[in-house]
């Protein structure tokens, strides 16, 4: 049998890309930091950010609703997602640009946030040591604009990459329209002009300025000065400080099951923090360049008596009390009963309304 010509209406079309592998009925345990048990209908890995135009152009998935999961760091997962899951795996890290004022580092959407981190030191690029050891992968970190000891991403970010779900184009987002806020960006919210469901990060370019600067000022960070007597600290000592401090106080997900704070630090005029100070003299208060003040909602939850408490599989950490934890094959439910639980008792002690920072499915 000899084979047809290749015409233009038999050739492939260059269009035409490989078999987009589909998965279906995927336990996501493995896959959500808490280890809560759910399962994907349908789930895509995106490798690369032609995988995304591929699911955009796929006759069935093209269409269908999205969700997006990196590293399922700020996740609760209550029930089994009917969404497509897209499992965002994109690898690699390069210096994209040396300027006279910053390093320009490039990272794919897929690679584990403190591996950035580590990379960008052991390359000789410092400037996010104090974010080491965060859970979750480098495309989440915009979505919620991780942050820690001072420093947020938004304030080592240059542009983040992503791919519109309906048009399967690429764009290039510089950080200033990127709306961030305290664990809040434009990638949270799918109102109001938001990005939620409707386009996937594939990389995420840091701007890490020159020359270095510490930032210091943290009580843990001081604390650690003292005691070493290191007044000038290296990136790394200080990358060396963060990691044995979350490791002291923050527990491990690959051990145990979480998803980092529950709750956002919740901020209040000047007048209601004289307030509740009139009633709770100890509560531990930051006061913010714009005059409101930041509340340690761990030590609310504390003061409430929430340490070590469990609705089910779930728990409040032993030793912090704003980290809930899966103590034993917790269930989604579990996790979002116990939080409503702590908001009420805050509610009545404080009259504060707790907002949690992971995102419930
Ligand atoms: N505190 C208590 N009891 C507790 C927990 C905290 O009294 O059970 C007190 C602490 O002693 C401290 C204060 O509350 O005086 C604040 O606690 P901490 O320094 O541990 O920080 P945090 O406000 O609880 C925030 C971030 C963390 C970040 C740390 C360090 C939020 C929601 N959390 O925690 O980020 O690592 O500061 O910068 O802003 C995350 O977002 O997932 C996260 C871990």
């Amino acid at each position: 049998m000899s084979t047809p010509p290749l015409t233009p209406s038999n050739a492939v079309p260059h269009a035409v890309l490989p078999a987009l592998p589909v998965e279906t009925d995927v336990n996501l345990k493995p896959y959500n930091t808490f280890g809560l048990p759910a399962v994907a209908k349908r789930l895509v890995r995106i490798r690369e950010a032609a995988d995304v135009r591929r699911v955009v152009d796929h006759p069935e998935l093209g269409r269908a609703p999205k969700f997006v999961l990196g590293g399922g760091s700020n996740l609760v997962l209550t029930k089994d997602v009917d969404a497509v899951v897209l499992k965002v795996e994109i690898p690699g890290i390069r210096l994209l640009e040396e300027r006279d004022d910053a390093w320009i580092v490039e990272a794919g959407a897929g690679v584990v946030w403190h591996d950035l981190v580590t990379w960008t030191l052991d390359h000789g690029y410092p400037g996010l040591e104090n974010m080491a050891l965060i859970p979750g992968t480098c495309g989440a970190a915009p979505v919620q604009n991780v942050g820690a000891y001072g420093i947020e991403v938004k304030d080592r970010l240059e542009a983040v990459e992503v791919m519109d779900l309906i048009t399967g184009r690429p764009a290039l987002l510089p950080a200033d329209v990127c709306r961030f806020g305290y664990r809040d960006s434009v990638f949270k919210h799918s109102d109001f002009g938001g990005l939620a469901g409707k386009s996937v990060i594939t990389h995420v370019r840091f701007r890490l300025p020159k020359p270095w600067q510490p930032v210091l000022g943290y009580l843990e960070i001081e604390r650690k000065m003292a005691e070493t007597g290191i007044s000038a600290p290296t990136p790394r000592q200080i990358y060396d400080w963060i990691v044995a401090v979350r490791r002291a106080k923050l527990p491990d997900p690959a051990v145990i099951g979480n998803a980092g704070s529950f709750f956002k630090n919740p901020v209040v005029t000047a007048e209601q923090c004289k307030d509740i100070i009139g009633r709770d003299p100890g509560i531990v208060h930051y006061p913010m360049p714009d005059g409101s003040v930041k509340l340690a909602a761990g030590w609310m939850i504390d003061a409430c008596g929430w340490k070590g408490k469990t609705v089910g599989g779930a728990a409040v950490y032993e030793k912090q009390a704003l980290v809930l934890v899966n103590k034993a094959d917790a269930r989604g439910a579990e996790v979002v009963t116990l939080a409503r639980a702590i908001q009420e008792s805050v509610y009545g002690r404080f009259g504060i309304r707790l907002e949690p920072e992971p995102v419930v499915v």
